[in-house]
Formats: C-alpha cells, sequence, structure tokens
C-alpha cells in the first residue's frame, strides 16, 4: 500500500519550489539528464525509495527520475537535515516524502519503514540505512530500529520485495563501507552500485563539497574567524584533506590527526602539522572530525581541552565526537544557538558541540554546494538507469559506477563549464597502448 507524505509543514512549499528553482542554475549536468529522461523514460514504471539528505538538490534528483518515468518515495538519511520547504515542495508536486527536520530516532525509522511500504524496486541510500534495514528484515537481525520499522510495513512479505528489487545505489564512504562488510559477509541480497567511489563524485564532492559545505556550517553556527584560529582536523582521508586544505586557505593553523600511517605522511607532506589526538586536544580551539570511525574524541581528549574549544562532524554518523562521554563528564548541558550546544564540565570549562555532532554542512549549513552535488546525482541518475536497463543481469556485489558513465558525467560538467578536453592522436593512443617503445 501506498502511503501519503510526512512533512512538516506543507504551507512551506512555495517557499522550497522557488529554492529548487534556483537550484536549477547550478545543476546543468542534471538538467541535462533530465531532457534526456523525459525523452527516454528509461525508468518508465519502476519505484524508487530513496534515503537522501533532502534538499534542493536532491529535490532536482528526484524531479528527474520521476521525469524518467520512476514513481518515487523518500525519507531522510539523517534526522536533522531535512529542509522543510524542499519536503513540502516535493510533497505538493506529489512524491511520497517522509521526512522532517528534528526526528526521534523512532520516527527517523518510521519513515523508513513508509518508504519500503511503498515497495522500492531500486533503493537509493545516502549511508545505507534502507537497504540495511531491508537486510536486517530478511536476516531477521533484531534491533531497536526493526521495532519501529515492523508497525508501518505490517504484513510486507520482505522476500516478495526483494523478489522485485532491481538494485541500488549508494551515495557516501559510509555506506560503501557498510555494504562492503555486508558483502564480504556473503550476505548482500542484490547489486548495489557505489556512487561515491566514481572518481567524478569522490575527487569533488568529497573533498571539495564537504570542504566548503563543512566550513559553511561552522561559520554559519558560530560566526567565527578561522584566519589565525588553532584547528585540528581529525582524519585526512578524501574529506578530511579537503577541509584541511580550504581551513589553510582561509588563515587558520591547522593541525591533522590521522591514524593511517600513509594519509598522515600526506598531511605532513602537504604542509600540514601531524600530531595524536591526545597532544592535539590541549590546544585545539576548532576541531572537525572526518574519519567514519568512532570516538575518536572521547573522554581522555575532552578532559585535555581549553575552555571554550568548539567541536564539529563532518563524518556521516554522530557517533565520531563521543556524545555519551561528553554528557557523562558535563554538569550542564544547554542549547544556547540553534546549532550549538553548551556542556558545562566538573571543573567549568565550557565545550561546545555543533548541531549535536551531526553532520555540519547538512545540519548548520544547507549541504554541498549546488554544482558539487550535479555531478554526484547525475551519477545518481545515470547508475538508476544502468541499474533498470540490465535489470537481472547484474551480479549480486558491491559494484562500480561504469567507467563511461564516470566520464560522461565529467564531460558535461566541463563543456557546462566551458571547458573543453584534449583529445589524443591515434599516435599518442596507441603509444600509450603499447609495450615495445623505451628508452632511447
Ligand atoms: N550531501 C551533502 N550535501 C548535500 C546536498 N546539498 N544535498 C544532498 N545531499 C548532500
Amino acid at each position: 500500500m501506498r502511503g501519503t507524505s510526512w512533512i512538516r509543514d506543507p504551507s512551506l512549499a512555495e517557499v522550497g519550489e522557488r529554492r529548487i528553482e534556483w537550484t536549477k542554475n547550478f545543476t546543468p549536468v542534471l538538467m541535462r539528464i533530465l531532457e534526456r529522461f523525459r525523452r527516454e523514460k528509461p525508468l518508465n514504471g519502476v519505484r524508487i525509495g530513496a534515503c537522501l539528505h533532502v534538499t534542493t538538490e536532491t529535490a532536482i534528483l528526484v524531479e528527474v527520475l520521476e521525469e524518467g518515468g520512476a514513481e518515487v518515495s523518500i525519507c531522510a538519511s539523517n534526522p536533522m537535515s531535512t529542509q522543510d520547504d524542499v519536503a513540502a515542495a516535493l510533497a505538493a508536486r506529489g512524491t511520497r516524502v517522509y521526512a522532517f527536520r528534528g526526528q526521534t530516532t523512532r520516527e527517523y525509522y518510521e519513515c523508513i519503514g513508509h518508504v519500503l511500504a511503498d515497495e522500492p524496486q531500486i533503493t537509493i541510500d545516502d549511508g545505507a540505512d534502507l537497504i540495511s534495514t531491508i537486510h536486517k528484515l530478511y536476516y531477521g537481525i533484531e534491533s531497536e530500529e526493526l521495532k519501529y520499522v515492523r508497525p508501518i510495513i505490517g504484513d510486507l512479505d520482505v522476500r516478495e520485495l526483494l523478489g522485485r528489487m532491481i538494485g541500488g545505489c549508494e551515495e557516501t564512504t559510509t555506506g560503501v563501507l557498510r555494504l562492503r562488510a555486508l558483502a564480504r559477509d556473503g550476505k548482500l541480497l542484490y547489486p548495489v552500485i557505489a556512487v561515491n567511489d566514481a572518481e567524478s563524485k569522490k575527487l569533488f564532492d568529497n573533498p571539495i563539497g564537504t570542504g566548503q559545505s563543512a566550513l559553511d556550517g561552522v561559520i554559519r553556527a558560530t560566526g567565527m574567524l578561522l584566519a589565525g584560529r588553532d584547528v585540528v582536523v581529525v582524519g585526512y582521508g578524501n574529506v578530511g584533506s579537503g577541509i584541511a586544505q580550504r581551513l589553510r586557505g582561509m588563515g587558520a593553523r591547522v593541525t591533522v590527526v590521522e591514524a593511517n600511517p600513509i594519509r598522515a605522511l600526506r598531511a605532513l607532506m602537504e604542509g600540514f602539522a601531524v600530531e595524536s589526538m591526545k597532544k592535539a586536544a590541549a590546544h585545539g580551539e576548532l576541531f572537525i572530525t572526518a574519519t567514519g570511525n568512532i570516538s575518536v574524541i572521547r573522554r581522555e581528549h575532552f578532559k585535555l581541552m581549553r575552555d571554550g574549544a568548539i567541536l564539529a562532524n563532518a563524518g556521516h554518523f554522530d557517533v565520531e565526537i563521543d556524545k555519551r562521554d561528553l554528557e557523562a563528564m558535563s554538569i550542564k548541558r544547554e542549547r544556547i544557538l540553534p546549532c550549538i550546544d553548551m556542556y558545562v564540565l566538573e571543573d567549568g570549562r565550557r565545550l561546545y558541540l555543533l548541531g549535536e555532532g551531526r553532520l555540519v554542512n547538512l545540519v548548520c549549513a544547507e549541504g554541498h554546494p549546488s554544482d558539487v552535488m550535479d555531478m554526484s546525482f547525475s551519477l545518481q541518475a545515470l547508475s538508476a538507469e544502468y541499474l533498470a536497463r540490465n535489470r537481472g543481469k547484474l551480479p549480486i556485489d558491491v559494484l562500480n559506477v561504469p567507467r563511461e558513465l564516470d566520464e560522461l558525467v565529467a564531460k558535461l560538467k566541463l563543456e557546462s563549464m566551458g571547458a573543453e578536453v584534449e583529445e589524443l592522436t591515434p599516435e599518442q593512443i596507441n603509444y600509450l597502448r603499447s609495450w615495445e617503445p623505451g628508452s632511447k
């Protein structure tokens, strides 16, 4: 049974619609794909369940999929990231939307339940919560979340759902890691495309998109000047490196904390101070985590921090800054501004946590700039099309975005920006393919 939308405030639809229209100025590649989808209808009759941050860019992706003939149901991929005006605009257009900002855990999973009740044939995730719920239902892995999902899906038969399933797409690093763990355990139940791993995604969205939007979140929440600040970036992967570089560009004094020796060496050779978390904890004024790991800032580090230290997270889940430790060590917690919680420790020191330790770019700002989401979501649309066109033919595994789609997105983006790629001569192509030529 297909449900009706569950959103915060339908009266926000017009504002949402205006913002979505504005965003289209910055998503030329998605608009090209939309035109083709409108003509070709590659997703005709396919039901898509999306679990994504509900933003203006996501609304455009939904529009592209719907123009391609899909029926889309969407829930949020984070309890705090939904833009309520966008949710309202989508609902007014007739998309089934189960998302609002400030969900409890129960509501978050109930919304996932609603998307499942709409019986998706393609899942699109950002963080793998939708697909992992399907897997938990199938394998009977009891969890708190399933307690909330079950009453919503009623007598939905998960085997039948899986029988009609075409495939899935995953947007982010954390989600891909979860899916690879499922595949490694031999438990993955349908093919999933790791959109995150496409080059036209991970080389741009992760460092450049998060690099800018995480700082946007910190600045909007605090209004602080970054120049001259002692900032500690925890994690120097695709995301952390982008944040550290942009911080440096704004004049911050940046220290990197990294557990992987190769990444740590890269950070050092790219000019950053590299320290242990304990050492960095004692001097940082602002901390930004981007590791994808749990409790990277915890009790032993909070103990060392200076009064007034600010903590923000740019990783997918709110587990990187250990909130339980912070709460246990505090005599008082107060929301002093919409995006700032003040924790007062026993000795009187104050630590400030931004956006509840959830994705600072989406909770305290509006996520990545549209120009970057243009590429990521073009890959999502093309991957959904690829799944539909290859229905029943793909292996059950975590699959790469086909190279030609990855390059197509880069080419279309370049074209939209007025740039050209160089054509290789036949002689050059041949040279690159042969092993005979050597030293002369
Ligand atoms: N993830 C990061 N930024 C985003 C955005 N603007 N829209 C959707 N998902 C995002």
